[in-house]
């Protein structure tokens, strides 16, 4: 376990709930398509002259009750279809980007599904030029910066998922990393062993999805077959010990995203949530949106309702902002940056 800075140990439990709010943090965990808000679904379909099946903004948030993966994935992908151009992919990142900003992200890795867009005719450089554009003006828009993340979806196969890595070659400087969403159960890591070895020798950095609904073992093999840096989601881990120990010992990051699993029903409520479970257990566990217009709240709302659910106190929060930095892709003198602005909010209430 990592010591801490002692002030971490000195802060007044009164000001925990201005603290999550005020510290620096990064996010790791959260699919840009899910950050697309009713308002934006229908402005978008209105510019782009695409027909709704819902009749006001009201009557699609309405929608937004689900028992599992699969029923938030179907409507999250009736949610894309109004994304048409290069501008609509901009304005969405940057709506998000400007959330962001409000929860004091310093830094954000943007989750993308290319197969989605190009599924409905789209190119992948529509795409990735429009989010790369957004990632690109968020240091002076937003006083952030972004990367982006692409994910393969593994209810596809594994042909499929090669065809849109080729598709993302020519703008291969725009893009940090590969990951693996959509319906887990039934499309183990295995099935991605190829092109996620041939994603490592093109340099890209690498993540998964796995342990959200699937068991252990998909967790073990995203770590040794697919060789995935971090881990998104995980929390099935908490069923196995041996793996439990594993992450902790090899300091494995897992993007957990508490409302997320609340509202996909993986725990019945927060306070059955693992993720204090894992910070006791040393696993290197950082607080995530996942898709945020979906699951009822941006990150800071993340951390607001996790503590008030779970006995988390402020040296936990610090150790889950200082844990959003350590499991990034940011270099070295950045993450050192961001931890410095971090010890100073912390000093500053201890
Ligand atoms: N795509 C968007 N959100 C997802 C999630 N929570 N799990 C898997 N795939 C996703
Ligand atoms: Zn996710």
């Amino acid at each position: 376990m990592q010591t801490l800075p002692s002030f971490v140990h000195h802060i007044p439990t009164q000001c925990l709930s201005e603290l999550l709010q005020r510290m620096p943090k990064a996010e790791l965990h959260m699919h840009i398509e899910g950050s697309l808000e009713p308002e934006l679904i229908f402005a978008m379909a209105q510019r782009n002259k695409v027909a709704l099946p819902y009749r006001s903004v009201q009557a699609l948030r309405d929608a937004y009750v689900f028992d599992n993966l699969q029923s938030f994935l179907d409507i999250y992908h009736a949610g894309t279809l109004v994304l048409k151009t290069e501008q609509d992919f901009y304005d969405m990142a940057c709506a998000y980007l400007a959330r962001a900003q409000a929860d004091n992200v310093l830094h954000a890795e943007l989750f993308f599904d290319t197969q989605t867009h190009t599924g409905h005719g789209l190119s992948a450089e529509v795409v990735i030029k429009g989010l790369h554009r957004a990632c690109t003006d968020a240091p002076d828009r937003f006083g952030m910066t972004a990367s982006l993340i692409l994910c393969f979806l593994r209810h596809l196969s594994e042909a499929e998922a090669f065809e849109c890595l080729e598709q993302a070659l020519p703008l291969r400087d725009s893009i940090l990393g590969i990951g693996l969403a959509s319906s887990e159960v039934g499309h183990p890591p295995e099935k991605f062993a190829r092109v996620f070895a041939r994603a490592r020798a093109l340099g890209f950095r690498l993540v998964a999805h796995a342990g959200e609904e699937g068991p252990p073992a998909y967790i073990w093999s995203a770590l040794d077959v697919l060789k995935v840096e971090r881990v998104d989601h995980g929390v099935q881990a908490i069923h196995d010990a041996a793996l439990m120990q594993r992450l902790a010992l090899d300091r494995i990051p897992l993007t957990v995203c508490p409302l997320s699993n609340l509202k996909l029903c993986v725990y019945p409520s927060l306070a059955q949530h693992s993720l204090h479970r894992m910070l006791e257990a040393g696993i290197v566990a950082t607080v995530n949106s996942d898709d945020p217009a979906y699951f009822g709240g941006y990150l800071n709302e993340n951390f607001s309702q996790t503590f008030a659910a779970l006995p988390l106190s402020a040296v936990h929060a610090y150790q889950l902002a200082r844990n959003s930095f350590e499991a990034s892709f940011i270099s070295a003198p950045e993450r050192s940056a961001h931890v410095a602005r971090l010890d100073a909010l912390f000093e500053s209430f201890a």
